[in-house]
């Protein structure tokens, strides 16, 4: 056994895809996420599969206070993390969070600071170890904000600036941190969505993080060619940009 990855929104499709990806790789699991009957099924069906430990407990990104105790209580479950994965997101309605304040509260809190509150104390924990891996999983969306989703746009771009800093601070510790940037991928986050293109599915993402994280990289376009989308869409000049319905 490599030691224990812990999951951090082990329900979403892609999570569930890159912890079935460590899995096979040896890793023991600590799946978290607030629905515990499913994450009990997905914990068992993947200790069957990859004959590795699964260990499953609560968190709610939103409720910082408890932080501390959760990390806590998951070290003292599978001993100190070989690695932590931050799936957890809320895509929410852009058209609503112009009105709504919680509706935007709860993009930004979702997607930036519940990973911020819980990946201060897992990179303390690794830095003092001298060893771990930190997966986070931002977006495209944070490359430029657009009309159609700026708000989770800029929480995700924010979360890709942190885990670049965290990257900086810990690469002397010998901790690696792995920023992801998906394109669109086939979950429930994005069923039903207009304008969907070049899907992929859970499945490659995670397969693809998993890889990452063995190869040592630092950013991940995943499909690949995101990262050539992402450098023709930031370098059209904002003159024009601010003209397009995107
Ligand atoms: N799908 C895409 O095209 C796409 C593209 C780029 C980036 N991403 C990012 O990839 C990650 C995984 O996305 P997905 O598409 O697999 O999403 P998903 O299936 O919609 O899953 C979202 C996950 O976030 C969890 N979550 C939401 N609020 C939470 C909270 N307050 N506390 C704890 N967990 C919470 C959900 O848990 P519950 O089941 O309890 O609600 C669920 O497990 C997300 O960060 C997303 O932003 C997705």
């Amino acid at each position: 056994m490599k030691g224990t990855v812990l999951i951090l929104g082990a329900s979403s499709a892609i999570a569930r895809a890159t912890a079935a990806a460590f899995a096979s790789r040896g890793y023991g699991l600590y799946l978290a996420g607030r629905d515990e009957e499913e994450l009990a099924r997905d914990a068992a069906d993947l200790a069957i599969r990859h004959q590795v430990p699964v260990a499953t407990g609560r968190f709610d990104a939103e409720a910082f206070a408890q932080h501390p105790a959760f990390i806590e209580q998951v070290v003292e479950a599978s001993g100190e993390l070989a690695g932590v994965v931050v799936a957890f997101g809320y895509l929410g309605e852009q058209s609503r969070a112009v009105h709504d304040w919680d509706e935007t509260l709860a993009i930004i809190q979702r997607n930036y600071t519940g990973a911020v509150s819980l990946l201060n104390l897992c990179a303390n924990r690794m830095e003092q170890a001298g060893t771990g891996f930190i997966v986070g999983i931002a977006s495209v969306a944070g490359d430029r904000g657009r009309q159609s989703n700026y708000t989770y746009g800029s929480a995700k771009g924010a979360f890709a600036l942190y885990l670049q800093g965290l990257r900086n601070r810990l690469a002397p510790a010998g901790v690696r941190v792995l920023t992801v940037k998906p394109g669109f991928v086939d979950t429930g986050m994005t069923f039903g969505l207009p304008g969907m293109f070049l899907v992929a599915s859970p499945r490659y993402v995670g397969e693809r993080i998993a890889r990452a994280v063995e190869r040592g990289r630092d950013v991940l376009y995943v499909p690949w060619f995101w990262r050539y989308i992402m450098l023709i869409i930031t370098h059209i000049p904002e003159r024009i940009f601010k003209r397009l319905k995107l």
